[in-house]
């Protein structure tokens, strides 16, 4: 089974600053392992990932390629509590976030990440869309250049923003 996977986080994770990663994977994996569809993750510290995947499965029919679809960030009336933290899995504080574009569900995920070094203990909480709330736990998920192993995943539909 073929890959063909196209991720962008619009601000570095692990520098917290404005910066931009698009990457585009194509690669071989189990038939298992292939999670197609789009996701679209917003914590704070300006952190966004989106990505779309799509799997086939003859010789090298990964040879076409994905387009993101463009970033929708007006506000939609729903907000999610954020937190995002490096080197743990808890979270203290209840700070808000105003959800953007389809982003119709609040996400609490938790497990290591790892990009390059030793894998890392952490946890972010923030607005999803709902596809998100199926991501798979205790494998390895690839995304421009970061690998994450959900240990935990909580996801419920965005409550109505309290200011309107
Ligand atoms: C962006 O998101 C807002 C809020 O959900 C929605 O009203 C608007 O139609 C979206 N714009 C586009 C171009 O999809």
């Amino acid at each position: 089974m073929a890959l063909i996977t196209f991720g962008l986080v619009l601000a570095a994770l692990l520098a917290g600053g404005g910066s931009n990663t698009v990457e585009t994977l194509k690669t071989c994996v189990a038939a298992n392992d292939c999670y197609a569809g789009s996701i679209s993750i917003t914590t704070n510290a300006g952190l966004h990932l989106e990505s779309i995947s799509s799997c086939c499965q003859d010789n090298l029919c990964n040879h076409r390629e994905l387009n993101l679809p463009p970033v929708n960030l007006t506000a939609n009336g729903l907000e999610c509590p954020v937190c995002f933290v490096f080197g743990s899995d808890h979270c203290e504080g209840m700070e808000f976030l105003s959800c953007t574009g389809v982003a119709s569900h609040c996400i609490t995920v938790s497990g290591t990440l790892q990009a390059g070094g030793l894998p890392s203990l952490f946890i972010a909480r923030g607005c999803s869309t709902e596809t998100a709330c199926s991501l798979p736990l205790g494998r390895g998920l690839y995304s421009t250049g970061i690998i994450y192993n959900l240990n935990r995943l909580e996801c419920n539909p965005a409550s109505k923003a309290r200011n309107g």
